[in-house]
Parts: C-alpha cells; sequence; structure tokens
C-alpha cells in the first residue's frame, strides 16, 4: 500500500502544493515550522477524514482560505484509487473516492491506512486511558469499516443518554425512552468490545517481542485489555454474554447514573492496561521506556495491519529518530525495511546521508 501523489490546496501552510513520493522510504527535511508535520498530517488525514493533531478541521485550513482540499492517488491491493477530500469553514466535509460520494469517512476505512509515531506518542503510555481507546479505535477502524459505524453509532447514542441523564429532571418524560437506549448502547458497545477485546489480544501477541528486541531483553511488557470490572477477560466471551454482561451493569448503574447526570457504565471508559516489569508503566515508566513502549505498540500495530490486510500500511515517523540514540535508530531502520515510510526530520540531519531514500525538502508550505 502506498500514495504516490499528493495535491494540497488550502491546507496548513500549504497553499497550492503536488508532491510525488517513492514507495520506499521518503525522508521530509527542512528548516523548523515549513511544513513538515503538517504534510505528514495531510497524508495521515487521508486514511481516517481526521488529524491526528487536533479534533475538527478549522484550524487546518489555511489562514487565508476558506477551505481546503486533499487530492491523493493511491495503490492498495495492487489496485489504484484516488482519494478527495474537501473540508470547508462552513458545512460537512465532503470525502470521494474514486470519484463516488462517501457519506460519512467510514468510507474510507480500509483504503489507505497509516500507522503514526510521533513526539506526543509518549502520552500513550503516560497519559489517560482516553488516549489509549484512541489508539485502539483509529487502528481498527482502518482495518474494520463495521467498527468505524460502531462507533459512531456509540457516540451519537452516548450524548443521547448522557442528556436524558442530565435534563430528566426538569423532563420526566425523558425517563420513558431510558431503558431503550441502554439496551441499544450495550447492543453497539459489544460490538465494540469484541473487536477491542480481539485486536488487544494480537497487539499483546507481536508488542513485546518487538519492545523485548529494542531494548535487547532488558525489559518486559505486557498488555491488557480493560473494559468493564464485571468483564475479565472479554476476549473469552460470546457477543450474546458481552451483551448481557453490559445490561446487567447498566442496570445495577442506574440509580447513580440519574443522580451523578453522566454515564458510567459502559465501553467509553475502557483501557489497556501497560506494564513494564509487571508495573504499570503510565505511573513507573521513565520517559525513554515509556517512549521505546510506544514505539513498540505502533510497530506492533503496523504488524496487525500487515497481518490482516497481507500489506503494510504507510509508517509516518514525525521526529522521533532523532530522539533515539543511533542504537535505537538502527533498529527501527533496520525493522521497517518493507513498505512505504514517511520520516520528517530537521535541516542538516545525519539521516539524510544514512538513507537512500527519496529525499524531500519543504520550505514555507512549497517543495524545493
Ligand atoms: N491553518 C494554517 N494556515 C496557515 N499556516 C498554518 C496553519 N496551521 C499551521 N500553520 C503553520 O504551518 C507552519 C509549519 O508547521 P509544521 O508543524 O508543519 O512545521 P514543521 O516543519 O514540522 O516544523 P518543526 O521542525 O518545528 O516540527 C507553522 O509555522 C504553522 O504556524
Ligand atoms: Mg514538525
Amino acid at each position: 500500500m502506498y500514495i504516490d501523489h499528493i495535491h494540497l490546496d488550502g491546507y496548513r501552510n500549504y497553499q497550492n502544493a503536488d508532491i510525488s513520493f517513492s514507495e520506499g522510504i521518503n525522508i521530509i527535511t527542512g528548516g523548523n515550522a515549513q511544513g513538515k508535520t503538517n504534510l505528514l498530517e495531510a497524508i495521515s488525514y487521508l486514511s481516517s477524514a481526521r488529524s491526528f493533531r487536533i479534533r475538527g478541521d478549522k484550524s487546518i485550513i489555511n489562514l487565508n482560505s476558506d477551505n481546503f482540499r486533499i487530492k491523493a492517488h493511491i495503490v492498495a491491493q495492487g489496485r489504484e484509487s484516488n482519494i478527495e477530500i474537501i473540508s470547508k469553514r462552513t458545512g460537512r466535509k465532503q470525502i470521494y473516492v474514486n470519484g463516488i460520494w462517501q457519506k460519512t469517512s467510514a468510507g474510507l476505512s480500509g483504503r489507505f491506512n497509516t500507522v503514526l509515531f510521533c513526539p506526543e506518542d509518549l502520552q500513550l503510555i503516560k497519559g489517560s486511558a482516553g488516549e489509549r481507546r484512541r489508539f485502539m479505535d483509529a487502528a481498527i477502524c482502518q482495518l474494520r469499516p463495521k467498527y468505524a459505524a460502531a462507533l459512531s453509532e456509540f457516540t451519537r447514542l452516548y450524548e443521547h443518554k448522557t442528556r436524558i441523564l442530565k435534563d430528566h429532571r426538569e423532563k420526566n418524560s425523558l425517563l420513558s425512552v431510558l431503558d431503550d437506549f441502554n439496551i441499544r448502547i450495550a447492543k453497539v458497545s459489544s460490538e465494540i468490545i469484541i473487536h477491542r477485546a480481539l485486536w488487544c489480544k494480537r497487539l499483546n501477541e507481536i508488542a513485546p517481542a518487538i519492545h523485548g528486541d529494542i531494548t535487547n531483553g532488558s525489559e518486559k511488557l505486557t498488555l491488557q485489555y480493560k473494559t468493564i470490572k464485571t468483564m475479565e477477560d472479554p476476549s473469552a466471551l460470546n457477543r450474546q454474554q458481552i451483551f448481557q454482561a453490559l445490561m446487567e451493569d447498566q442496570i445495577a448503574h442506574k440509580f447513580i447514573e440519574l443522580d451523578a447526570g453522566q454515564c458510567l457504565s459502559g465501553a467509553h471508559k475502557d483501557n489497556i492496561m501497560i506494564c513494564i516489569d509487571g508495573n504499570e508503566a503510565r505511573i513507573f515508566a521513565s520517559q525513554g521506556q515509556a517512549r521505546t513502549a510506544a514505539l513498540s505498540l505502533k510497530l506492533a500495530e503496523r504488524e496487525i495491519n500487515y497481518n490482516d490486510c497481507g500489506e503494510y500500511p504507510v509508517l509516518l515517523l514525525d521526529d522521533v529518530l532523532s530522539e533515539l540514540d543511533s542504537v535505537r535508530q538502527d533498529f527501527v531502520l533496520n525493522r521497517i525495511t518493507d513498505g512505504q515510510v514517511f520520516i520528517t526530520c530537521c535541516e542538516g540531519s545525519e539521516l539524510t546521508e544514512k538513507t537512500n531514500g527519496n529525499i524531500i525538502t519543504v520550505k514555507q508550505g512549497a517543495i524545493i
């Protein structure tokens, strides 16, 4: 899977740029604030119609434009296709695949997969459970259109239920639909939990080995998917059992939820518990340990993607190699000999000499 051409119009500091890429390694270089990360962001945007840096599109649109347009030519499973996304300051974003309008971003699922690793990924280890949920959601959405659809349905129902829990005192009649919402939420959540449990199981089969390699066997990484307390190992349960457990948990929380005015039971609180040598990494890991663990997770995500699709997703490495010592840099570069890779680095980085990849130099939102 690779992208061979992108056209950016009004995207961040790119006013009108046409850029071609190599199928292998692409090094994006240039001074600070020239558009290296912006270019990576635009490539990753094609896989989910979402920025990895910010929610919503408003700040992505060039300050002097009313909209942005990304057009890309990609090759996946030996087939060529064109993706076009237009986002305006006002109105809904439009997504086209081979000229055909897509109702939602779920229409992009599985077409162009990317795995990104950037300095902020430290939060994957050190941040709240929300960071880890976003990680697995983004990864699974790329593989399973059904999951992406279930997730948007869940968000819709969750917001609706929250409104009921908040407003029921003023409007008592709202309570009559609460039970129905609980059933619908439990149904869509069981779909989500099945996918998350399976994906985390696969992640736990791959990431520890990579982490062992990077640390030369000196650290042991373990992962465990966590959902509502009554489900200890959701990967061992079937859909009906998961639905049942979710229903019981919602019933048990009904009065506390009504009292608190918020949803307390459900898949929106899921987490991946990450441990290094048996200790919870969120609390105990050092900076270097956390960075290495995050990298192991991302490279494992790439392997899962490969096992699933038969080809590697596009790997986007933003500014991360510069933070690794040369042994770890070489390890990463040696591990990613297959598939298309984008690496950003600052001007003058020795990486540009170490590689025989395609070098792209950006300056003020243009390629030189
Ligand atoms: N909506 C926008 N319109 C115009 N310019 C923008 C917009 N959003 C961001 N920029 C500008 O794009 C420039 C390049 O940002 P980018 O993050 O790509 O830099 P970079 O080359 O990765 O730099 P660094 O080496 O510091 O990471 C920044 O100066 C930023 O202010
Ligand atoms: Mg940058």
